[in-house]
């Protein structure tokens, strides 16, 4: 997709962080924006903010993790603007923990917005941009954790793995069947954004593992290990934006993710077993002296 100016643009997730910078990016490029978020006060406030640019932007209150969300949030798009050209799938939430400690609530929600959320767009959106019939693109937000199995961090990576391989098969499907649609699959390594406080838009009533330690704000999705250390967001975006105009699958951003790929590629061919990686605070037991 070369040239984006009076294209409509759908981003998950997009009244914060990654999704948010996206929004920025795109309108600069002329794009007209819907931008859909489980949070309603964040969403009014960044739709005014770009609105205050000048951009066109509509804010449709969503949940990924329900389809009969996504398929409402297909509809307001196309009454909005007619069409849609370009579907991010960003909307992610984040949790740490070790894998036999945290609840089965904790993983449901994890995968309900990181994993169906994925599904949910692909199938409430994909049928109407191959039936519109004109250059398309969907851009689903991975991580570099989608390659990688990180100890306490588990329903994360797993579902990024899961992002990452549904993007795969959804990039050669929609070759295979001569559509108009690209793919590419973002793959950021750290970034600055909200998401160490994912917990802000968990669904009431549902049981968090009760270690009030981890549980502290402080600890409970990796934050300490964010502080600071993160890029702006804005890198992925226009990363991103790259990528849509020349139809490259993978975005990428800095050279961190080199070093990952070359570490990883040796564990694999050699067979070695994996580095001892982990995400969480550092509330382990210590072995006996
Ligand atoms: N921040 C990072 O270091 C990093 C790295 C790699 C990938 N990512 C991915 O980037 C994407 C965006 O996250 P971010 O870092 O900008 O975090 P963020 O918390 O700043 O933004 C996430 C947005 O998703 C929204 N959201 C949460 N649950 C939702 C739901 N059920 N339905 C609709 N919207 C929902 C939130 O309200 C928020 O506006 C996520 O998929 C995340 O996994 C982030």
């Amino acid at each position: 997709m070369e040239d984006l100016n009076g294209k409509v643009a759908v981003i998950t997730g997009g009244a914060s962080g990654i999704g948010l910078a996206m929004a920025e990016v795109f309108g600069a490029e002329g794009m007209k924006l819907v931008i859909a978020d489980i949070q309603q006060d964040a969403l009014d406030r960044s739709v005014a903010a770009l609105r205050a640019r000048g951009f066109e932007a509509v804010g449709v209150l969503t949940d990924v993790s329900k389809f009969a969300s996504v398929e409402a949030l297909a509809q307001a798009s196309y009454a909005a603007f007619g069409k849609v050209h370009v579907l991010v799938n960003n909307a992610g939430v984040s949790i740490t923990g070790p894998i036999w400690k945290m609840s089965l609530d904790d993983w449901r929600w994890v995968y309900d917005v990181n994993f169906w959320g994925i599904v949910h767009g692909i199938k409430a959106f994909v049928p109407l941009l191959i039936e519109q019939g004109e250059p398309a693109h969907v851009v689903n937000t991975a991580s570099l954790a989608s390659f990688n199995g990180t100890g306490e961090h588990s329903p994360y990576c797993s579902s990024k793995a899961a992002a990452l391989s549904i993007s795969q098969s959804l990039y050669s499907e929609l070759i295979a069947w001569n559509t108009k649609v690209g793919v590419s699959v973002v793959c950021p390594g750290m970034v600055d954004t909200q998401i160490h406080k994912s917990n802000r838009n968990r669904p009431e009533g549902d049981q968090p593992w009760s270690d009030r330690e981890w549980n502290d704000p402080a600890h409970v999705t990796g934050s300490e290990a964010f502080q600071g250390r993160g890029v702006p967001a804005r890198d992925i975006a226009e990363a991103t934006l790259s990528a849509m105009k020349e139809n490259r699958f993978y975005v990428f951003n800095g050279d961190v993710w080199q070093d990952l790929m070359r570490r990883q590629s040796d564990v694999l061919v050699n067979a070695a077993n994996p580095p001892v990686q982990t995400w969480g605070p550092d509330l382990r037991p210590k072995p006996a002296q």
